[in-house]
């Protein structure tokens, strides 16, 4: 789930946009994965305009170039093996400004000497307006079920100028405020002021202060997860079985101490003051929490699924990935070439997702809504069945938690 808080002329969280990411199998005993010749283009199925949020696009290409257009083309990465696009500029919205949370994007993989059409597919890429800051800061539901506006905005600013005497309130009159024109943001190589702490650490470590002791609300007090479906950060199979936030991710004091416990490593005078009003809560003291570097040491599944089985242990706190090649949307299954998430889908809504719109690609390819090949179905790209586990240990095998999909 992406996210862009925004409220338009004021302020602007830029979080990293959303990429797709795409692989072009061709069937047969033993399946090619088809990277020379094609190309692999998407365009919206409801054209947006990608231009209601302007402030938060021009603040998001100072700092990470040039957007990809709504409608392209993938480029070959060699490096992960996948066709990936560049950042998309997609907005929750549809052309006439009302909601649009999971716009469906449509991919076709054309034979570039004949010109020929291989494929045809769908995605979902989500996106949300919908962080929840206006829960506390006032001013109101600005998107149904959340949102960040004018009213909360100029709440978060002005607070901010009270507590850090900034000028951010006078400084917005001028032009958008983006936080990390001061706080470093290690994912969108920004730089900023380098003594402040970055900006994940600062939200996370600043708010766990004032919400301690919480579940999974603490999460979505900000991170969006509507029942009504407009918008949910844990739409995947672990979400039908009641798994949370903090499962995974651990409480907020635990979220928010390991990032600062990086900053306090780095040397951020700002970590040992909020450091000094939080409690862990999955570890005794900070020293049983390992440090991490926001939007890369993330969650692992394989620190529950041990060996890629049914998971004995039921959470991941502190067990980080290394670097952006360890994370789940860059891996790949044990043989060749073909990407975890080609068959599980994105980390929040792998399949069987809550709804039918996170299974478009498994109701299309296999007429069920689970993991591509689950159920043995290992001829979806096979064409034969198979007996040896390849791709990982436990894949042959009949879905355990059968599931009922809402809509
Ligand atoms: C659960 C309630 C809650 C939510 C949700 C919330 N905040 Fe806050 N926030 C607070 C409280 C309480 C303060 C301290 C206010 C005070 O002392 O006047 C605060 C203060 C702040 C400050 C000032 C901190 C400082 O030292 O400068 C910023 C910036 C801020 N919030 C940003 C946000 C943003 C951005 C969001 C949404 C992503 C958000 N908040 C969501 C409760 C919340
Ligand atoms: C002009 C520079 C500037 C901008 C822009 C800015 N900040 Fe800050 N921020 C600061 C300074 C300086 C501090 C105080 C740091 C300290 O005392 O160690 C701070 C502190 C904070 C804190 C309290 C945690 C801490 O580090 O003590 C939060 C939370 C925060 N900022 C969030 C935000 C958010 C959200 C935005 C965007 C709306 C934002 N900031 C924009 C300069 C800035
Ligand atoms: C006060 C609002 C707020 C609360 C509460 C909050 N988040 Fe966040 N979260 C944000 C914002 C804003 C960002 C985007 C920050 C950025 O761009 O780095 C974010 C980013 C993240 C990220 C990606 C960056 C990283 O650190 O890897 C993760 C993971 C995350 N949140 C998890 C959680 C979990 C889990 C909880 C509850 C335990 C939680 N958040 C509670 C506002 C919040
Ligand atoms: C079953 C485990 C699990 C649960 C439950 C879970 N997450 Fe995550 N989360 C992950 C993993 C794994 C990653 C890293 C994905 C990757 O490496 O590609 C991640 C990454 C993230 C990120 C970074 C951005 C991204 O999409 O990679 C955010 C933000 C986040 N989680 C928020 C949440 C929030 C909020 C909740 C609760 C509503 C939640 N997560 C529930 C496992 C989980
Ligand atoms: C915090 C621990 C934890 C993490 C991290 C985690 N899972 Fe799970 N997962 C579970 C639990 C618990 C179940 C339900 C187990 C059961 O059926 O008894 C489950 C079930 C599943 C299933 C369903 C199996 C079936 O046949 O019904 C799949 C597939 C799966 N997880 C994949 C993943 C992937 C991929 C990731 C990483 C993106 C991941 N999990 C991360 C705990 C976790
Ligand atoms: C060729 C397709 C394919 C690829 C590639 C693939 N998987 Fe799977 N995976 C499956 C199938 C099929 C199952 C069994 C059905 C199910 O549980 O959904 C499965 C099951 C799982 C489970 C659930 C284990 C359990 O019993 O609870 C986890 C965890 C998992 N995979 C993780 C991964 C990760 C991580 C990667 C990448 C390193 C990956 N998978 C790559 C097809 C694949
Ligand atoms: C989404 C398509 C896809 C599905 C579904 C799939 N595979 Fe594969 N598999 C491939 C591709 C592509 C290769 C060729 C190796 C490569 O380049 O990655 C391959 C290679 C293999 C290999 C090694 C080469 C060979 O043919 O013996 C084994 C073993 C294997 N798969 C087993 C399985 C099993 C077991 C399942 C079902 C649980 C399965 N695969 C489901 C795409 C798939």
């Amino acid at each position: 789930m992406h996210f862009m808080p925004v409220a338009p002329g004021q302020l602007a969280l830029l979080t990293p946009p959303t990429r797709i990411r795409a692989q072009l199998i061709k069937r047969g005993e033993t399946p090619e994965i088809i990277s020379d010749g094609v190309e692999i283009s998407y365009r919206m199925e409801n054209p947006q305009t990608g231009q209601r949020l302007p402030g938060f696009w021009a603040g998001l290409k100072k700092r990470i170039g040039d957007l990809a257009p709504p409608t392209g083309s993938l480029g070959f990465d060699e490096e992960s093996g996948l066709h990936i696009s560049g950042p998309l500029a997609i907005e929750p919205f549809d052309k006439a400004g009302a909601a649009l949370t999971y716009p469906v994007l449509v991919l076709q993989a054309k034979d570039v000497k004949s010109g020929k059409i291989l494929a045809r597919t769908k995605m979902v890429a989500a996106g949300s307006a919908m962080m929840g800051c206006a829960n506390c800061h006032g001013g109101g539901k600005t998107f149904p079920g959340g949102g960040l506006g004018q009213v909360a905005a100029r709440d978060i600013l002005a607070t901010h100028d009270r507590m850090n005497k900034t000028d951010l309130i006078d400084k917005s009159k001028s032009g958008m405020i983006h936080c990390q024109d001061c706080h470093p943001d290690p994912e969108l190589k920004s730089e900023g002021n380098p003594k402040l702490l970055n900006i994940s650490a600062a939200i996370h470590g600043f708010h766990a202060v004032y919400l301690g002791e919480k579940d999974q609300d603490a999460c979505l007090s900000c991170h969006p997860v509507d029942n009504e479906g407009l918008s949910r950060s844990l739409r995947s199979m672990h979400a039908h079985l009641q798994m949370t936030c903090t499962d995974c991710h651990g409480y907020l004091e635990d979220h928010a101490s390991s990032l600062l416990l990086n900053e306090q490593k780095a040397g951020k005078p700002g970590a040992k003051g909020l450091l000094e009003h939080i409690k862990p809560r999955k570890a005794e003291t900070f020293d049983g929490i390992n440090p991490r570097i926001p939007w890369q040491n993330q969650p692992d599944c394989l620190s529950c699924h041990e060996e890629f089985q049914a998971p004995e242990e039921t959470e991941s706190f502190n067990q980080w990935t290394g670097t952006h090649a360890d994370q789940y949307r860059n891996r790949k299954g044990e043989v060749g070439g073909v990407a975890c998430l080609s068959c599980h889908s994105a980390p929040h809504a792998l399949y069987p997702g809550l709804y039918r719109r996170d299974s478009l690609q498994p109701l299309q390819y296999q007429e069920t809504p689970y993991t591509l090949g689950a159920d043995e179905n290992c001829k979806l790209c096979h064409t034969v069945d198979m007996e040896d586990e390849g791709h990982h240990a436990n894949s042959l095998r009949k879905v355990r938690n059968p599931i009922e999909q809402d809509k």
